[in-house]
């Protein structure tokens, strides 16, 4: 008696109170839908971990047989929610019971059941695993799982997507990865669909993968259980359960698999010996038309990250830009600072400025940077709906404090290395007096000039980025 406070037996006594009710208004409607007097209910309890009772219903009847085997904690944020799914499940099984009652009065039997497994995901993340099946003439049966994932020491039931990380970008990769581990072609809008419903999901960790439970008519018309090796995973797993979920030894795996890719990335990028020279907050009136000139004479490709206010200002830069084969790209509306603005304001500077730059210049940015290289998990969503990539920079030449051509060319190429991306501003008389000197130093290293487009195939980062270069 010492173990439970008086409110925590008054509680288990409420459970049970609302569980008599219950099953009280079940028997009625199990007796109206099966025409039977004799159905009898058994339950039983057992002791199967520390704190967790496993609870057995059996009722029987002429009809129909329900084995429910469910799971009891004693902690009412846990129990409540597993016990009303639960009895949703009867309650569909009771329904197509009635559905299919020509067949029963033939003498076909019906059956129900919930079996619960019970699984430790770490020492205090505990997941319990149901499945759900029905059948009503042996040829209609119906498989469903369902997973209760909780945290034994704080007594909360924890979602799926407080486990993955939730921006679309990773959405959109859980997807990807989704379908290429699946033995069927699933259509990815489908499943990007599901993973908003991440809670309905049931799912599995262990020692080596990840495992999604898709019920019939998720992402299929069958089951399909989809295991992901936790190597093609760990990425979209958020900081709170990294360390819980995976292990030392897979975590060496990964490390070593992450130093793998990093050594053949650099390999790539040595090989190719490609730079990203970018131009922010034009067009200009008389600066960009000099780098212009300056890009053409070295044979350079660059991008411009433009400001549509900027480009409806001056459309004919803006085009000229464009057919000299540059990359057309975004850099917001008005240089908001877009950590300040409120979301209303922030998904039209990543939007509206994009629809803006390709009326006038004819071509759909397909790069985003924002002003100040501020943004929020909110303004990462935006790029992605928009099909945008998020581009930062790995060098930063401060050319609009320097104001010196000189400390410029020395700030751009100093630092310069194999995929490197580079900001400027085609704003200032000093930067483009700096740009001819910049490539012809950089040329004479053998750098090829790039688009960020081009450069991030070599960089082999997420589709979406944030993309900072090399
Ligand atoms: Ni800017």
């Amino acid at each position: 008696m010492k173990y439970f406070k008086w409110y925590t037996w008054v509680g288990i006594g409420l459970v049970f109170f609302i569980l008599t009710i219950a099953l009280g208004k079940f028997t009625i409607l199990v007796k109206e839908v099966a025409h039977t007097e004799s159905l009898s209910v058994i339950v039983n309890s057992e002791q199967i971990d520390t704190g967790i009772r496993m609870e057995t219903e059996t009722k029987e009847s002429d009809s129909f047989t329900s084995v429910k085997r469910v799971p009891f904690l004693q902690m009412k944020e846990i129990d409540v929610p597993i016990r009303k799914w639960a009895t949703e499940q009867e309650k569909d099984f009771y329904q197509e019971m009635e559905a299919n009652e020509t067949l029963l009065n033939k003498g076909i039997d019906a059956h129900f059941s919930i079996e619960s497994e019970i699984r430790n995901l770490s020492d205090d993340i505990i997941q319990f695993q149901m499945s759900v099946t029905q059948s009503v003439d042996g040829e209609h049966e119906y498989k469903l799982n369902k997973t209760f994932t909780f945290n034994r020491k704080t007594a909360k039931l924890i979602p799926l997507d407080h486990v993955t990380k939730n921006g679309k970008q990773y959405k959109k990769g859980i997807a990807k990865v989704i379908n290429k581990h699946s033995k069927e072609e699933l259509d990815n809008e489908l499943i990007k669909e599901r993973l908003q419903s991440m809670d309905a999901i049931a799912w599995d960790v262990d020692e080596t993968s990840f495992t999604f439970h898709f019920n019939p008519g998720d992402v299929s018309q069958k089951n399909e259980k989809i295991n992901i090796p936790l190597s093609e995973f760990y990425h979209y797993i958020t900081d709170d359960y990294y360390d819980l979920l995976i292990n030392e030894e897979m975590e060496q795996q990964i490390n070593d698999l992450e130093a793998e890719k990093e050594r053949k990335k650099q390999e790539t990028l040595a090989a190719k010996k490609q730079i990203a020279i970018t131009f922010d907050d034009g067009p200009h009136g008389s600066e960009t038309d000099r780098i212009l000139n300056a890009l053409d004479q070295y044979d350079a490709k660059a991008t411009f990250f433009m400001l549509s206010n900027n480009v409806k200002t001056y459309p004919g830069i803006a085009k000229r830009v464009a057919e000299q084969g540059h990359e057309i790209a975004n850099h917001s509306i008005s240089h908001a600072n877009l950590k300040a603005v409120n979301n209303e304001q922030a998904e039209k500077e990543v939007k509206d400025s994009a629809k803006v730059i390709e009326d006038v210049t004819g071509i759909k940015p397909k790069s985003f940077r924002p002003p100040y290289g501020n943004y929020t998990d909110d303004v990462m969503d935006f790029t992605v709906e928009s099909n945008q990539s998020m581009i930062l920079w790995s060098i930063d030449t401060a050319d609009w404090e320097a104001k010196n051509a000189k400390q410029i060319q020395y700030n751009a190429v100093a630092n310069a290395r194999p995929g490197s991306i580079i900001l400027m501003h085609d704003i200032h008389k000093t930067t483009a007096d700096a740009v001819p000197k910049i490539l012809k130093q950089l040329k004479q290293q053998g750098y090829e000039f790039v688009t960020v487009s081009e450069l991030q195939e070599s960089l082999g980062d997420d589709e979406y980025g944030p993309i900072y270069g090399n």
